[in-house]
Parts: structure tokens; C-alpha cells; sequence
């Protein structure tokens, strides 16, 4: 570890709560995701040279961007007398639903711990994503950030302390994402959602995530459409989505197992069995938008085991 050491990371993006799991589920997909290039300085603390894909609208001051406040976070924690450089390359919009801030923050403390010889655990890192999701959108949430860092279906079992369970999901789980060319802010999305569900409510929607936690060991397919439902954000948050039942309801007549808003939206995803009728599902997702002439992009992929992963820099 030395100054001018660099590093080229990939973090994937995710889709979290999965209907009936709000603020305690998600999974990493393939695609899309963030990079990042990281160079160690020999200067203390972080600078940003250059984001790329974000429009121009992602904050460059390092105690505001959720990659740097991680990295920093990290630093101050090994008591570093370097510090970095980073070139961030966002291959998704922000206020995407697919985990955009959570996907450059883990980029973010990957290569640094990369660059540390894997100084810390994924585990021991967590808290600094949780800053940065605090710093990005006013929640410390770990869904997102859980999932892109540890990579596969993650449970939150438990917020404090934290407990993070991998759920394995069945060999032939596939998902369609798709991300309408609109802009839905997590602050906002959280803002709308009622402080207080009733009891019944609560019981419905803890029943599904023990439905969907045993479809997915079980590999019971049916069972994990069952679960695939959404009584507290969905009924809310659909009204963000210009034609979300459309989509929805295109998903499952192409035969989906279940259908929901990805994180806090505008994302949809769908669960299916199989490449080939995810693929089908995210053709006829797209068909909504067309209809509706909103831009969109599909992403269509089984869930990303792997997290963020070291990429190799092509001169
Ligand atoms: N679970 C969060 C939400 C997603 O739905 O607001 C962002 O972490």
C-alpha cells in the first residue's frame, strides 16, 4: 500500500425491500452497477476528480457524495495518514430505485479496503455505508448497501445491532428490472409513506416475508409469487410511478411469479422462473412505456452473488 497504488472497481446496483420486505430486504443484480477508480494520495483525506454519467447533478464535495463519505469513514476508522483520489462512472441515475448511492459508496469502501489489503471486514464496513446512505437520502438504511456489499438476497434481520442473514435463492430465479426515465427521490418516497400501520397490516405483510424467506429456501416458486406482496409502500408509492399497475399487471400476464417497485422507486422489478420468461416479462414492461412514451431501461439478470469485484483497467 503506497501512494500512486490504483484500483478500478465495479459495485452492483440492487433492488431492495422486494415487496414485502420494506427497509429489511434486497438482492444484488448483474447490471447495471457503479465503478470507480481509486489512487492513493499521499495528502490525508479524499478528493474527487471527475463523475462521470450522473448529469452533472451528484454533489462533488466529499462530505456530501456517499462514496466519499464512506471512503472518509473508513479512513478516519484506520486512522490513515493517506489518503485518495476517485473517479466515480455512474451507470444509473440517482433516484433510480436500483440502489444508486448505495452502489457508489460500496464501490467506494471496496476499493479502499482493496487498496488496504482488506484491512476489514465486509461486516466491520458496514457502518460507514449506512452514513452514506444517512448522508444521501436522510435514512441510514442498510438494505441496499447490505446487498450490493455482500451480493445475493439479504435479510436484515435486525438494525441494532446489526444482523445481516444471505438468503440462497433457487437456482432459477431470474429478475426483470426496468427503470422508466423518471426521477423519484428516496426522501420524498419515504415522506408519503404513513408513520404508523395497523396491526392488521403489520401481520400481513410479516406473514408474506416468512412466505418469501421459505419459498426462496424451499425453492417453492408459487410460494414465492404468493409473498411477492406490498401493503405498506406499494398502495403509496405507486402514485409516483406514471403506469405502474400497467407494468405490474404486463409483468405477471407474462408470467412473473410477483411484481413490485424496486427500493423506493421508480424501478420495477419482477421475479420469474427463468432467463426466458424474465426476458419475455421485460419486453412487455418496456411495452407499457412505450405506450406511455417514457424512455426506459431493462435489466434482466439472475441475482449477483458476487458484490462489487475488482475490474481491469483497459489503456
Ligand atoms: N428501503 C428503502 C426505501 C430503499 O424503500 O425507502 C432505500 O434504501
Amino acid at each position: 500500500m503506497k501512494p500512486g497504488d490504483r484500483i478500478k472497481v465495479f459495485a452492483p446496483a440492487t433492488v431492495a425491500n422486494v415487496a414485502c420486505g420494506y427497509d429489511i430486504l434486497g438482492f444484488a443484480i448483474e447490471r447495471p452497477g457503479d465503478e470507480l477508480v481509486m489512487e492513493l494520495t499521499t495528502e490525508k483525506g479524499v478528493e474527487i476528480i471527475d463523475i462521470e454519467g450522473d448529469g452533472g447533478v451528484l454533489p462533488r464535495d466529499p462530505l456530501k457524495n456517499s462514496a466519499t463519505v464512506a471512503i472518509l469513514d473508513y479512513l478516519n476508522f484506520i486512522q490513515a495518514d493517506f489518503g485518495c483520489k476517485v473517479w466515480i462512472k455512474k451507470m444509473m441515475p440517482s433516484g433510480s430505485g436500483l440502489g444508486s448511492s448505495a452502489a457508489s459508496a460500496v464501490a467506494g469502501v471496496y476499493a479502499i479496503n482493496m487498496l488496504c489489503n482488506e484491512k476489514l471486514t465486509k461486516y466491520e464496513m458496514l457502518p460507514f455505508l449506512l452514513n452514506a446512505e444517512k448522508a444521501a437520502c436522510d435514512a441510514a438504511i442498510a438494505d441496499n448497501v447490505a446487498s450490493s456489499l455482500f451480493g445475493g438476497f439479504i435479510l436484515v434481520r435486525s438494525y441494532e445491532p446489526l444482523d445481516i442473514i444471505q438468503i440462497p435463492v433457487p437456482d432459477e430465479l431470474w429478475c426483470a428490472v426496468i427503470n422508466p426515465d423518471v426521477i423519484v427521490l428516496t426522501k420524498e418516497a419515504r415522506e408519503i409513506l404513513p408513520k404508523e400501520i395497523p396491526l392488521s397490516v403489520s401481520l400481513r405483510q410479516s406473514a408474506n416475508v416468512g412466505g418469501l424467506m421459505v419459498g426462496l429456501l424451499r425453492g417453492d416458486y408459487d410460494l414465492i409469487g404468493r409473498s411477492l406482496v406490498d401493503y405498506i409502500a406499494e398502495p403509496h408509492r405507486s402514485k409516483l410511478i406514471p403506469g405502474f399497475y400497467e407494468m405490474k399487471n404486463a409483468a405477471i400476464a407474462a408470467g412473473a411469479l410477483g411484481s413490485s417497485i424496486s427500493g423506493s422507486g421508480p424501478s420495477v422489478f419482477a421475479l420469474c422462473k427463468g432467463k426466458e420468461i424474465a426476458e419475455r416479462v421485460g419486453v412487455a414492461m418496456k411495452k407499457v412505456m412505450d405506450n406511455q412514451n417514457i424512455g426506459a431501461e431493462v435489466y434482466v439478470s439472475k441475482v449477483n452473488h458476487a458484490g462489487p469485484k475488482t475490474l481491469p483497467f483497459v489503456d
